[in-house]
C-alpha cells in the first residue's frame, strides 16, 4: 500500500518509518553479504596465485589432497553455510564438527587448510576468511586433477561457533536411499540435478571400507566381479582399509565415476541409489555418455552450493587461524 497524502497526513511518523525499514532491510541484506569473484581484488590482488601454487604442491604430494578438501567443503557448507565451521576445534562453548559422526576419523586436509591460510596470512594478513580459503583451494583441487573450472564467489566469513549437532543430522550418510538423499539436498535449496552432479566428486579419492561393506557383502544391485573384489579387502564387519570411489581413475576427475554406477560398480550404498531404478537414471546415463553436460553441471552446482549461507543475524569475523576463532 502506498502512502497517499491522506495516510501521511494521518500518520505523520509514516515517511520516518518507512525510511526505518529501508534502512533495517538494506543492513540485513550487507550481513548476509553478496559474494562477488572480485571481492579481494584490491585487498589481496596475489589471492588466486597463492593458493594455487600450495595446492600445485600438495596435490603433486598426494593427489588425494584435492579429494580431502572437496570433501571438506561440501561438509562445511552443508552446516551451517560455508563459513568454516568445520575448521574449529572444540571449546568449552562447542563441540568441534570434526567429531561428527560424518567427519569423526573420516574429514581430512585440515593440516593442508593450515598451511594454504598461513601463506594467504603471510601476503594479506587478517583480509581473507578461512571459508573462502577453502573454496579457492577446493576449485584448485578439481582444476588441477583435471575437472571442470568455474569463478569462485568470495566474501564469505569465518563462523564464531560450530555446530556438531546440526553436521550429525544434516550431512548425507552412505545408507541413505535416493529419497532421503533428494530431500537433504532439497533442504539446502539444491535440486535432484544439483544432487546427482554434485556426487559426481566420487570421481576422485577413498572410502573406508566400513562405509562400504555392506554393500559389497549383501547387496543384490551389484556386479558380481566387482563385489567379490572388493570382498577380498574388506570384511562384512568393517574395517579402516580403502578403496577408491572410482575404480578406473581415482585420480582423475572424469565422468568415469557415472559410467561404473551404470554398470553397478558404485561403491557407496547412497552413490548406486542414483542409477537403481529412481527418478536419477536417466541423468546418470547422460553424464556417463556426456561429459561436457557432467562438467557445466557440476560447475553450477558447485557455485550453488558454494553460496549456502550461514544463519542471516550472525557477522562472523575474518579467523586468523582456521581451527579457532579469533
Ligand atoms: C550424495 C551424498 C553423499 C554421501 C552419502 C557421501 C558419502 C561419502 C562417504 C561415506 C565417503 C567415504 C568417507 C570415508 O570412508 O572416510 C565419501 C568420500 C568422499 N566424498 Fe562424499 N558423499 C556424498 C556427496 C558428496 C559431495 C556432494 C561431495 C563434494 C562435492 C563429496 C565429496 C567426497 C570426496 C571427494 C570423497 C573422498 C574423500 C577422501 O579421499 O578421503 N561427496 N563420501
Ligand atoms: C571419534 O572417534 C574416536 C576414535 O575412534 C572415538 O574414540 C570417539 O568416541 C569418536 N567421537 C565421537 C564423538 O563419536
Amino acid at each position: 500500500m502506498a502512502p497517499t497524502s491522506s495516510t501521511i497526513h494521518r500518520f505523520p511518523q509514516l515517511p520516518l518509518l518507512l525510511l526505518l525499514l529501508l534502512l533495517v532491510s538494506a543492513t540485513a541484506l550487507a550481513s548476509r553479504g553478496h559474494l562477488s569473484p572480485t571481492f579481494y581484488s584490491s585487498t589481496c590482488p596475489d589471492l588466486r596465485r597463492t593458493v594455487r601454487s600450495a595446492m600445485a604442491e600438495a596435490v603433486r604430494q598426494n593427489p588425494r589432497n584435492a579429494a580431502f578438501l572437496l570433501r571438506l567443503f561440501f561438509h562445511d557448507c552443508f552446516v551451517n553455510g560455508c563459513d568454516g565451521s568445520i575448521f574449529l576445534d572444540s571449546t568449552p562453548a562447542f563441540a568441534s564438527e570434526k567429531f561428527a559422526i560424518p567427519n569423526n576419523n573420516s574429514a581430512r586436509g585440515f593440516e593442508l587448510i593450515d598451511a594454504i591460510k598461513a601463506r594467504v596470512e603471510a601476503a594479506c594478513p587478517a583480509t581473507v576468511s578461512c571459508a573462502d580459503v577453502l573454496a579457492l583451494a577446493t576449485q584448485e583441487g578439481v582444476d588441477l586433477l583435471g575437472g571442470p573450472t568455474w569463478t569462485v564467489e568470495l566474501g564469505r566469513r569465518d563462523s564464531r561457533a560450530a555446530f556438531q549437532a546440526a553436521a550429525d543430522e544434516e550431512i548425507p550418510l552412505a545408507f541413505d536411499d535416493l529419497k532421503e538423499l533428494v530431500a537433504r539436498f532439497r533442504a539446502k535449496g539444491l535440486s535432484a540435478r544439483d544432487m546427482t552432479a554434485l556426487s559426481g566428486a566420487h570421481t576422485i579419492g577413498q572410502a573406508q571400507c566400513f562405509t562400504f561393506a555392506t554393500r559389497v557383502h549383501e547387496a543384490r544391485n551389484i556386479d558380481a566381479d566387482f563385489a567379490a573384489r572388493r570382498r577380498k579387502n574388506c570384511p562384512a564387519s568393517g574395517s579402516d582399509a580403502l578403496a577408491p570411489l572410482d575404480s578406473r581413475t581415482p585420480y582423475r576427475f572424469d565422468n568415469a565415476f557415472y559410467r561404473e554406477l551404470v554398470a553397478k560398480r558404485g561403491l557407496l550404498h547412497s552413490d548406486q541409489e542414483l542409477f537403481n531404478g529412481g527418478s536419477q537414471d536417466a541423468r546418470v546415463r547422460r553424464y556417463s555418455t556426456d561429459a561436457a553436460a557432467f562438467s557445466r553441471d557440476f560447475a553450477a552446482a558447485m557455485v550453488k552450493m558454494g553460496a549456502l549461507r550461514p544463519s542471516p543475524g550472525t557477522k562472523g569475523e575474518i579467523r586468523l587461524k582456521c581451527n579457532r576463532i579469533n
